[in-house]
């Protein structure tokens, strides 16, 4: 079973953000088994930093096409995507130079946090966009 199975309910309905958020589920669940086979630390850092710079370009993405399509709630979408990029960069800082957060620890946060926005956020998004 994979770290996160990818299901339908995921899909919001725009076809470039279905295509990241696809393919941001395969980063997490690469990590994860690279994680779990305890390969070299180097090589388990890369797909961390991978990802994390991928949730950067997805969400300048999801942003400009909000403001194109004049979406009312462009303001606290972006505000939410701001506050986990600072929770983020707050592990990552307690990992690297505390290692007081384990790699385990932080991507549970990053699949609670994403599944989560996803199904209510994007989705809300997703369907304004579509009309
Ligand atoms: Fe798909 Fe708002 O992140």
């Amino acid at each position: 079973m994979a770290f996160i199975d990818w299901n339908d309910n995921f899909l919001i309905g725009i076809r470039e953000c279905d295509i990241q958020h696809k393919k941001l589920v395969n980063m997490f669940n690469a990590l994860h088994e690279a994680i779990r086979l305890n390969i070299e630390k180097k090589a388990i850092e890369e797909a961390l930093y991978s990802l994390v710079k991928y949730f950067d370009e997805h969400f300048k993405l999801e942003e400009e096409l909000m403001e194109k399509g004049g979406y009312p709630e462009v303001e606290e979408h972006k505000e939410e995507h701001k506050n986990f990029k600072e929770k983020l960069n707050n592990m990552l800082q307690s990992y690297q130079e505390k290692g007081n957060i384990t790699l385990r620890e932080m991507l549970k946060f990053f699949k609670n946090w994403w599944i989560n926005h996803i199904l209510i956020m994007d989705k809300k998004y997703g369907i304004f966009l579509k009309k």
